[in-house]
């Protein structure tokens, strides 16, 4: 079989096929797969066989909950190809011109729940994740270039009126149109809904968006804005709504085994991958608010760029493992790409990690599906179903004197921040609509610093009965520390005081 690129993701995690007689999952042989344990043949089942507890319990947590929008879903492995040079609008390493990425993808309806037909009119969902060498970047858009609403508090209201009812568990007209018609904003993507893209005929012919205005920053830091456009080269084909509702009664998974299907057959589906810029200044005055996701820039103004595009050539080995927990997040980001003004994008940016800390659970970082490609560097630790930890050596906070480092903006000698920063990181503010967003340290008075007052405290408050109190408890307190950090603990005490950094080096030399 031919390597490619998604197999780097798609072979973490799988166990060698199964040989010979089956184990708990702890290893140990198991007697029988078929027949319990029990108090002679026709007595009860007796509690110490202690497989078939594992087996019933173990089968009583195979779910987890399912995403709240989006549940419906399927996916398939690929990678992208960037075959334009676009670097003079970002420094992204993925889109740098003959980069190959593996990368994910999972095409979803939005109000069904995990077993409704995907043939449902619904906006679809076009999600890809992006294995970079700087970390994952997601795109979690649809197959609308647009969407119902402009502002993040209203969505979970939306998705509400488009699921079910609270009293009877049924999906409603009334609510759907209600919600509809009193938030105008949405006539757009309404539009884009009834009309045929609601209904494609499979996910390999439709098209996907980005949906946002995205910011992209190139190696001399100037930005520009962005959306980006997926064209199916399958070419278009839609159901009529008899037909989209005539298969979701046939086959409620007729997308899912259509794509699972084309790739395994060697069909492999290919998208080009597009994008419209704007320049940085044009976002003031544009014809209409350009971070307004419920509006599309017209393609008259800014034409498509070609970029690459991107293949669907491996499916996944298994479901569960790679798409239900497959924890796609627009908060995602790598350098050379950020969010904008857009609220929605804003309120998406810190959403989607939370449902998945829920469904999936604290660690959900950590699966294979969702662990980057390159090396993780982090001081998050411990917590619910943690398998990988930092080395021994490695400290469990920072700043600290070890060589496990810190952001890339921080000060390299103690390790926090010392000037203020542009947070290009996150992405390059349009003033004078909101300061510019920034990183910077405190700001200081006339008479702040660090030393002043804890001198006071010593010099003005203590008697000389507390003043050796202090230096004894902390002298105390140092045992074990090592030379060099002996030194710091010196000086600290020497800024607050001379006397009280005099009397801890003598103090702590008697003690040790
Ligand atoms: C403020 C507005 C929004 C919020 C709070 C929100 C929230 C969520 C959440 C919590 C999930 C489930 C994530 C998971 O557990 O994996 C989800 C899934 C999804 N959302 Fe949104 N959403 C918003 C708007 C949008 C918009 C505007 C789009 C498209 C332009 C979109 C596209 C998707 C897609 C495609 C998925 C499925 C991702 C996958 O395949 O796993 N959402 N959304």
């Amino acid at each position: 079989m031919t390597e490619f690129a998604a197999d780097k993701i798609l072979n973490k995690g799988q166990r060698p096929a199964g040989k010979g007689n089956s184990t708990r999952p702890s290893g140990q042989p198991i007697a029988s797969e078929n027949t319990s344990l029990t108090a002679g043949p026709q007595g009860p089942t007796v509690l110490d066989d202690l497989h078939l507890i594992e087996k019933l319990a173990h089968f009583n947590r195979e779910r987890v909950p399912e995403r709240t929008p989006h549940a419906k879903g399927h996916g398939a492995f690929g990678e992208l190809h960037i075959t334009e040079d676009v670097s003079q609008y970002t420094k992204a390493k993925l889109f740098q011109k003959g980069t190959v990425t593996p990368m994910a993808a999972r095409f979803s309806t939005v109000a069904g729940e995990q077993g409704s037909p995907d043939t449902w009119r619904d906006v679809h969902g076009f999600a890809l994740r992006f294995y970079t060498e700087d970390g994952n970047y997601d795109i979690v858009g649809n197959n609308t270039p647009t969407f119902f609403l402009r502002d993040g508090m209203k969505f979970p209201d939306f998705i509400h009126s488009q699921k079910r009812l609270g009293a009877n568990g049924l999906r409603d007209a009334d609510m759907q149109w209600d919600f509809w018609t009193r938030n105008p904003e949405s006539a757009h993507q309404v539009t884009y809904l009834m009309g045929d893209r609601g209904t494609p005929k499979t996910t390999r012919n439709q098209d996907g968006f980005g949906s946002h205005t995205f910011q992209w920053i190139n190696e001399d830091g100037a930005p520009v804005w962005v959306k980006y456009h997926f064209k199916t080269r399958q070419g278009w084909e839609t159901f009529t709504d008899a037909e989209a509702q005539e298969m979701a009664g046939k086959n409620a998974d007729y997308h899912r085994e259509d794509l699972y299907n084309a790739i395994e057959h060697g069909d492999y589906p290919v998208w080009d991958v597009k994008v419209q810029i704007m320049p940085f200044e044009e976002a003031e005055n544009y014809r209409w608010n350009p971070f307004d996701l419920t509006k599309t820039w017209s393609q008259k103004d800014y034409p498509l760029v070609d970029v690459g595009y991107f293949v669907l050539n491996r499916n996944p080995r298994n479901f569960f493992a790679q798409i239900e927990q497959l924890a796609l997040d627009p908060g995602n980001l790598v350098p050379g790409i950020g969010l904008s003004p857009d609220r929605m994008l804003q309120a998406r940016a810190i959403a989607y990690a939370d449902q998945q800390r829920y469904r999936i659970g604290p660690n959900y970082k950590q699966l294979p599906v969702n662990q980057p490609l390159n090396q993780v560097n982090t001081y998050e630790h411990e917590g619910s179903m943690s398998f990988l930890f930092n080395d021994p050596a490695d400290p469990v906070y920072s700043p600290s004197r070890h060589e496990k480092g810190n952001g890339y903006l921080d000060d390299a000698e103690e390790n926090i921040r010392t000037e203020a920063y542009p947070a290009h990181d996150l992405y390059v503010n349009p003033d004078p609509h909101g300061s510019d967003l920034t990183r910077a340290p405190y700001v200081h008075h006339a008479e702040d610093d660090d030393f002043i007052q804890p001198g006071i405290l010593y010099r003005d408050v203590m008697d000389d009965a507390a003043k050796e109190r202090l230096a004894d408890n902390i002298t105390n307190a140092m045992a074990g520390v090592s030379a060099e950090t002996e030194q710091r603990v010196y000086h600290y005490w020497d800024q607050v005081d001379e006397n009280l950094g005099k009397r801890v080096r003598e103090l702590f030399a008697e003690k040790n």
